[in-house]
């Protein structure tokens, strides 16, 4: 079973909507990497149960997205313009619940213990994304915060997938979590690295963009513990404003002087590891570990 399966069934869970507008506006959507699918068919290949639970995990993800991208006045997602930036809020959130409500329905045939693990992960998900909104209302110089921010915001539904799909092939449930909540949490560090490494080309949104935002990412955290009170306070007075050149310019240079993106990185890379630890002796094909290089390694 293949990731060619997963979009053919996404597509046929849409179609049974019965209804022509979810279709289209579906259509739309960037395919994305599908790193939760091809986690889960990594796990449980050979499986047709794996690839209902990628597609229903694709529809959660997809909606999260949507809501995500209204909550944050996203107007691009992966370069394109995003569905709310073309049909407006109202349309994006609707779409999010129609595909929602249908993975959930979806979801209840699948067996009490991978419904309740899929169903916590997206209430963490929605928690995490409230406390994303919270702490960027202001400089957070907390490592813990950010850190239980992005394991409920990104990292549970990973987490919940990789558990699940262990459940589906008859492995370790508890082992298999742990590998994909790690590697969720590295995931995220990397997108967040990328934020401030690549170009606009490369990201398809503006780069920095995030401190912008008012989200203060690992390397940020790390950099405002290293440097002097004046430094800090410049620092500080940038957060959540639209950058001109000159400070942008000065955020990178900091960057450069106390390392944040390599420590922010190592970070990751030591998350990586402890991944694998987890489903090394079962991961005899190395697939699960070579998911885990392509992830650290990426610059996209
Ligand atoms: C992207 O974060 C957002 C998420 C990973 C989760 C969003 C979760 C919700 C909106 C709650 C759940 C809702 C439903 C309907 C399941 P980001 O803004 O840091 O990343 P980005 O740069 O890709 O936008
Ligand atoms: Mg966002």
């Amino acid at each position: 079973m293949n990731l060619e399966a997963v979009e053919t069934e996404l597509v046929s869970l849409v179609k049974d909507l019965d209804d022509e507008t979810s279709v289209k506006l579906f259509e739309k959507l960037p395919k994305g990497k599908r790193l939760r699918s091809k986690l889960i068919l990594k796990i449980a290949p050979q499986s047709k149960e794996a690839v209902k639970l990628s597609a229903i995990i694709e529809l959660i993800h997809a909606a999260s997205l949507l809501h995500d991208d209204v909550i944050d006045d996203a107007l691009t997602r992966r370069g394109a313009p995003s569905l709310n930036a073309l049909f407006g809020n109202k349309t994006s959130i609707m779409l999010g619940d129609i595909l929602y409500s249908k993975a959930f329905y979806e979801l209840v045939s699948m067996g009490e213990e991978i419904a309740k693990r899929v169903s916590n992960a997206v209430t963490l998900l929605s928690i995490g994304e409230m406390m994303d909104v919270e702490l960027s209302k202001r400089f957070n110089p907390d490592f813990d915060l950010y850190f239980d921010m992005i394991y409920k915001k990104t990292a549970s539904l990973i987490e919940a997938s990789a558990a699940s799909a262990a459940v589906i092939a008859n492995k370790n449930p508890e082992n298999y979590g742990l590998y994909g909540k790690n590697l969720g949490i590295a995931f995220q560090i990397v997108d967040d690295i990328l934020d401030i490494v690549s170009d606009e080309k490369t990201l398809g949104k503006p780069a920095l963009n995030d401190y912008k935002e008012g989200k203060t990412t690992l390397p940020y955290i790390y950099l405002y513990n290293d440097m002097t009170e004046e430094e800090k306070q410049k620092l500080v007075s940038y957060h959540g404003k639209e950058l001109n050149v000159d400070e942008s310019k000065w955020i990178k240079e900091m960057f450069e002087k106390y390392d944040s993106v390599q420590k922010s990185h190592n970070f990751a890379k030591k998350l990586g590891l402890e991944a694998l630890k987890s489903i090394e002796s079962d991961d005899r094909g190395g697939d699960l570990t070579a998911i885990m290089k392509n992830l650290i390694e990426r610059s996209y």
